[in-house]
């Protein structure tokens, strides 16, 4: 299959790019810049140049190719409103270029914040009030409806590895900044996580098998709480371990605090049976106690 990808230069394409490669694929992906079209050509696959700001070179590359993954977006959360609205224009732009044909959209999102108080699961739907980000994926679902075969990857919040570990990277950021490792509260609130390459590893599947309409869940553990999760950073750091009251939050952990405030879960039952998908990878602590942890760009 010739897939056009967004995002492979980031943390995650960077896993996938190599498995859809191995796995036949013809690789078309998009770069917004020298120095990523450098990194995408030196890992053997076909650039695009072009931006998500720039809707119609995210429909050429979708109409040049068998299926696209989306995986692009701009994680300055300062700017997240306008973010969510490129995204928005983007799935529009992919809608224009795949309705019809019947080819694959992937679309990654997040499992943070579905289903409070509870264990999400696959058949969970979209609360469209949970995030910005929600109107692009109510609108990808939609595409169902116009004969493309689109369907979301949602995420666990903590994509891991010994580098990065998404929100828990930036409670290592904060960690190492204050000189203390805090959790809010009692700590008692959950993450769900999975390791970035068992992601990619569902990523392939999904492209080849997932129907119309599919919603499936990255996440290999169902929650771990933020106590375990700043305990795990406050060995590693050798620094103290700290509880910090909910009136501190935002001075202590910034734009961090309101995901904090979100005690999520989520199951991949549906996921595991339907693709034959097992995490293999190490767990989120592990990769904690024993890795190097940055945030993001842009966090
Ligand atoms: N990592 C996690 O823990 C996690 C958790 C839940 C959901 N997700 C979701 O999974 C997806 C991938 O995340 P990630 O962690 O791999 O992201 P990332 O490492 O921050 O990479 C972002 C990617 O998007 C590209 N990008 C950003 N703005 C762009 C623009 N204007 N035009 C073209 N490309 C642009 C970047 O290109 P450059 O290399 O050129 O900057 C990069 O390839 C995102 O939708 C994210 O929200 C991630």
């Amino acid at each position: 299959m010739r897939v056009f990808i967004t995002g492979a230069s980031g943390f995650i394409g960077s896993a996938v790019v190599p498995l859809l490669l191995a796995e036949g694929h013809h690789v078309l992906a998009l770069a917004r810049s020298d120095a990523s079209a450098a990194k995408l050509a030196a890992a053997g696959v076909e650039v695009l140049r072009g931006d998500l700001a720039d809707p119609a070179s995210l429909g050429a590359g979708a109409a040049a190719s068998d299926g696209v993954v989306h995986l692009a977006f701009n994680h300055d959360f300062s700017q997240f409103a306008d973010s969510a609205q490129t995204e928005y224009a983007a799935v529009e732009a992919y809608g224009e270029a795949l309705a019809g044909t019947g080819k694959p959209l992937l679309m990654a999102s997040g499992v943070l914040g579905i289903a409070p108080g509870r264990i999400a699961t696959e058949q969970d739907g979209l609360d469209l009030s949970a995030s910005p980000r929600s109107r692009s994926m109510q609108l990808a679902l939609e595409l169902a409806d116009r004969g493309v075969r689109s369907a979301l990857l949602r995420l666990a919040p903590c994509v891991h590895d010994r580098t990065r570990a998404g929100f828990a990277s930036v409670l290592a950021q904060i960690a190492r900044e204050t000189g203390v490792s805090g959790y809010l509260g009692e700590g008692t609130a959950h993450w769900p996580a999975v390791h970035v390459r068992d992601t990619a590893d569902l990523v392939v599947r999904a492209l080849d098998r997932a129907p119309a309409g599919a919603v499936l869940h990255a996440v290999a553990e169902q929650g771990i709480t933020q106590r375990a999760v700043a305990e795990a950073l406050a060995d590693r750091l050798g620094i103290p371990l700290r509880s910090i009251p909910a009136d501190q939050a935002a001075s202590h952990f910034r734009w961090l605090a309101p995901m904090l405030a979100l005690d999520s879960r989520a199951d991949n039952t549906l996921t595991r049976e339907t693709y034959g998908w097992e995490p293999v990878h190490p767990t989120l602590l592990d990769d904690l106690r024993e890795g190097e942890h940055a945030a993001p760009g842009g966090h």
